[in-house]
Order: C-alpha cells, then sequence, then structure tokens
C-alpha cells in the first residue's frame, strides 16, 4: 500500500502509511453504512408490492386499484398512512442519534455501532413476523434508533482512523456501503415480489437482519481509534494503536497533536452548549447547512419511491421495479468515482460539478414528464424510446448526487468538527438529515400529487441554491490533518472574522478551550 511522509497542504507532515489494517478497519466500519442503505431501498419497494398494501394499508391499495386510466395517475398514492410507514424511522433515527453522541463521547465509536447493530436487528425481526400496523411501526422505530447510533459513529469513526491524506477516500467507504445497501434492497424486492403468496416483503424486510449482524460482528473486531482512547484517558493503549494504524514506530507528532487536542476538549464540559459559541459559528453552520441541502437534492424522491415514481409514469409493476434496480447500480458504481478522486480533486469541485449535473436532469427531466404526462400524469401508449430516456436522465442525475452531495454530505461534516464538539455536533448532522429525510419521504405523494412534473423543478431551484452556498462558504479541506482543520476557517475571506476574534480572546485566556488547537495552527503558520 501506498506509504512514506505525508505532507499537508498547509505544511504540516504526519510520517504514516495506509496500512492494510487501517484499510480493513475501515472498511468494515464502513459496512456500517449498509444498515442504513438497506433501509432507504426497502421501503419503496414494499409499499409499491399490492400484497403489502393490502394487509396493511387496505385504503392505498383499494385507491391504486380504482384509478382508471383517465384519472390523474400523480395522486395514486397519495396517503399519509403509507408514508408514515417509511419515514417513521428517520424521527426514531433523530432521537436516537442525540443520546448515541453522549455514549460515543464516554464510551467510544466502537459502542455506539453495537447498540446500532443490535437495535436494528431487533427491528428487521419485529418487521419479518409484523401482522398488525403497530408491530410495522415499532419495527421501524427500532430500525430507526439502531441507524441513529451507526450514522453518529461510523463517520467520525473511519475519519479519525484514516490517515489524513485518504481520509475522504475511507470516509466514502461509508457512502459505498449505503448505496450498496440500496441496491441489495432494490434486487431483494425485485425477486421476492415475485413469490407466490405474496409474502415476499416478510423476508424484503426481515432480511435487514443480515447488514445487522454485519455491523454487530464488526464492532467486536474493530480497535477503537487513537482520538476516542485519549478522551477517554488511555494514553499508552492510543499510542499502540497509531504506532500499529500508521505501520511506523514514530508516531511522536500526531500523538501529541491529538493530545493537546483532547486536553483542549476535557476543559470543555457542555459540548452542546459551547457548539453554539461564536466561535464555532463556521462548523455549527455547516452541520446544519450541509445535511439539509443533501435531502433538497431531491435524491431520496429517488431512493424511497423510484418504484412508486416509475409505476405512477405507467411502467408496469415488475419493470418499476426493475427501474429502481438500475438507478440503484448507477448510484454505487458512481460512488467509486467520488472514493477515487475526492483526495485528488477536492471536495468543492465534486460539489460543484455535481450540482451543475443534477440541475440540468433535472430541467430535462421535468421537460419530459410534462411534455408526454401533462396535468394527468396520463402518456397513453408510452414509447419504449421515451421511457428509457427517462429513466437515462434519472440515471445521470443519480450519479451526479452519487459522486458529489451523497457522500460529501458525510465527510465534509465528519472532518471539520474540532474533538471538543465533535460528538455534538455530527448528532446535529445526523439529527438534520434524518428530520428532512422524514420530511421528504412524507410530503412526497402529496408534492407529486400536487406540484405533478413540477416536483423535479422545486428541487432544482434547491440545488441552485446550494451550490452557491458551497461556492461562497465551504473552504476546501482536502490534504488538511483533522486536528488542524481550524487553519481552513482562519484563511477563509467570510469565517476569519468569528474564528479569528475569538483567536484574540483566547491568547488572553491561556489554556482556553480550543488552545491545542490554535497552537499547533500557530505552528503551522510560523513554518
Ligand atoms: C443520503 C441518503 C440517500 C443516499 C442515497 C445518503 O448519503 O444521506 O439520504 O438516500 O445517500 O445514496
Amino acid at each position: 500500500m501506498a506509504g512514506g511522509v505525508i505532507a499537508s497542504e498547509d505544511g504540516r507532515d504526519y510520517p504514516g502509511k495506509l496500512t492494510f489494517k487501517v484499510f480493513m478497519t475501515c472498511v468494515i466500519a464502513a459496512t456500517g453504512g449498509l444498515i442504513f442503505g438497506y433501509d432507504l431501498g426497502i421501503s419503496g419497494g414494499v409499499t409499491s408490492m399490492d400484497s403489502f398494501l393490502e394487509k396493511f394499508f387496505p385504503a392505498v391499495y383499494r385507491k391504486e386499484a380504482s384509478v382508471k386510466p383517465s384519472d390523474d395517475q400523480y395522486c395514486k398514492f397519495d396517503s399519509q398512512t403509507l408514508t408514515l410507514f417509511t419515514s417513521s424511522l428517520y424521527l426514531a433515527a433523530l432521537v436516537a442519534s442525540i443520546f448515541a453522541s453522549t455514549i460515543t463521547r464516554h464510551f467510544g465509536r466502537r459502542t455506539t455501532m453495537l447498540w446500532g447493530g443490535i437495535l436494528f436487528c431487533a427491528g428487521a425481526l419485529v418487521n419479518g413476523f409484523a401482522d398488525r400496523v403497530w408491530m410495522l411501526i415499532v419495527g421501524r422505530m427500532l430500525l430507526g434508533f439502531g441507524i441513529g447510533c451507526a450514522n453518529q459513529s461510523v463517520p467520525i469513526y473511519v475519519s479519525e482512523m484514516a490517515p489524513y491524506k485518504y481520509r475522504g477516500a475511507l470516509n466514502m467507504m461509508f457512502q459505498l456501503a449505503i448505496t450498496i445497501g440500496i441496491l441489495i434492497a432494490n434486487l431483494l424486492n425485485y425477486f421476492f415480489a415475485q413469490i407466490e403468496g405474496g409474502w415476499g416483503w416478510r423476508l424484503s424486510l426481515g432480511g435487514a437482519m443480515v447488514p445487522a449482524l454485519i455491523i454487530i460482528i464488526g464492532s467486536f473486531c474493530l480497535p477503537d481509534t487513537p482520538n476516542s482512547l485519549i478522551e477517554r484517558n488511555h494514553y499508552d493503549e492510543a499510542k499502540e494503536q497509531l504506532v500499529k494504524i500508521r505501520g511506523i514506530s514514530n508516531v511522536d507528532e500526531e500523538f501529541n497533536d491529538l493530545v493537546a487536542a483532547s486536553e483542549a476538549s476535557k476543559l470543555v464540559k457542555h459540548p452542546w452548549a459551547t457548539i453554539f459559541q461564536r466561535k464555532y459559528r463556521p462548523q455549527l453552520t455547516m452541520a446544519i447547512c450541509i445535511p439539509f441541502f443533501q435531502q433538497l437534492t431531491g435524491m431520496n424522491v429517488i431512493t424511497f419511491y423510484a418504484p412508486v415514481l416509475f409505476k405512477t409514469i405507467g411502467f408496469g409493476s415488475s419493470a418499476s421495479l426493475m427501474s429502481a434496480v438500475i438507478t440503484g447500480s448507477v448510484n454505487s458504481a458512481a460512488t467509486l468515482v467520488s472514493i477515487f478522486s475526492v483526495d485528488r480533486w477536492g471536495r468543492r469541485t465534486l460539489f460543484l460539478q455535481g450540482g451543475a449535473q443534477m440541475f440540468i436532469c433535472q430541467v430535462i427531466i421535468t421537460i419530459a414528464i410534462a411534455a408526454k404526462f401533462g396535468m394527468t400524469g396520463n402518456p397513453g401508449e408510452l414509447p419504449k424510446w421515451y421511457a428509457s430516456g427517462l429513466v437515462f436522465f434519472i440515471c445521470i442525475y443519480v450519479a451526479g448526487f452519487a459522486w458529489s452531495w451523497g457522500p460529501l454530505g458525510w465527510l465534509v461534516p465528519s472532518e471539520i468538527f474540532p474533538l471538543e464538539i465533535r460528538s455534538a455536533a455530527q448528532s446535529i448532522n445526523v439529527s438534520v438529515n434524518m428530520i428532512f429525510t422524514f420530511a421528504i419521504a412524507q410530503v412526497f405523494t402529496s408534492m407529486l400529487c400536487h406540484l405533478k412534473f413540477g416536483l423535479f423543478i422545486f428541487f432544482a431551484c434547491w440545488v441552485v441554491v446550494m451550490s452557491f452556498f458551497i461556492y461562497k462558504f465551504l473552504p476546501e479541506t482536502k490534504g488538511v490533518p483533522i486536528e488542524e482543520m481550524s487553519i481552513v476557517w482562519q484563511n477563509h475571506p467570510y469565517w476569519r472574522k468569528f474564528v479569528c476574534s475569538e483567536q484574540e480572546d483566547k491568547s488572553t485566556t491561556p489554556g482556553g478551550p480550543g488552545s491545542g488547537d490554535i497552537q499547533m495552527s500557530k505552528r503551522v503558520n510560523n513554518a
């Protein structure tokens, strides 16, 4: 594997290699994303299965079955109860991610992952055997608790383990695992929907136990991160761990910086209050805006409801599930592009390029749906070439998301928070993501009913706003060691005034919170 001295772009060197151990550790940890992905991918397909609808949501089933070709097709799935099935999970995840921050801080990232796996496994069992709607909802909530724990801990874990030069690529394994989870779920839905007797949905929902077991076993095998060990006062163990994962014997410089950051962070007794201080304004803004914007790309309209969407625009049941498999494959394949390019081209380039690509596709998709489906959503006989063209542009849109906002929505927040607020800030990031995942899941069918073909234009407008936000406010974080991140804000034309006035305050308060950070950056600036 690649090795040697790694020089950060700001001149700081931490010697170290991308060892096989650290690579495998990150791969195993990132499979935590599988449970999230499996769930994202499974619910849309299940809610488009007639046997499932008939059993749990008979009113929706009757409505869908009674829609005549001349009726408004855009509204046939419009049911708040049905969407509550999909969205309830994300409310539970939101609550769990807040509690998870305390577990992550005091007991380590691994413990939170383990709990994530256990809760998710329990939820999968309840759902697989569900006989009543309440069982479905309880199962969904358990799954949600599991996802909240995993999403809070896994991105932090990977960012802390990775040598900073490869942090982007390794962290994106999390997103890759999410997309693989979605794809597996899409494929299983396709096959299980064909099971005679219509009980295939039980296998789809119960199958979530498999990714859950992977994260449970994984969290037993993984070591704790040096940062977390230091945070919990296990200094010797932390150093030993750092030596092992960096594959060299002299890790003093990195170790000392981790200790300095940890000491500064220990002075912060209340991370939840601290994060609202003015000097953390850039991080707080990113922790809120990045997940918010990620959801407003509209990607989850495809993730959750591709089968429903394809069915709405006239595809048959099985063609709809197959099209979801196609978009799922594109999603995974395109994530690989970002893994290979993020540490070379940087985060900003990918964000901006992906945004432009998504915008263009959203406009084309809107025109294509408007032209053929009009106000009723009824295309009459839909020519094959037209349907394929539509799926093609949806795929290009998905690819744009998959190498930009998808992975970067998790990577950037996990690498910009200083240790003293890291767990709390990551919880905010996950919570905001979950609130808006919930909102999109909940309102999608009625948005489709009311906005009709204008649905994609709504998201396209947001894509313009978020691209401007990145252009103006997000500094490049490629190649900057995680404990040195304060420098990028100090050098940023807009954020400088927030962090620099604090730095002056601190020079009059020796040893104040974050001072380790500041000392490190001073050394760098003097270098
Ligand atoms: C997002 C999910 C989305 C998935 C699609 C993730 O990064 O957080 O909401 O469904 O990407 O690949």
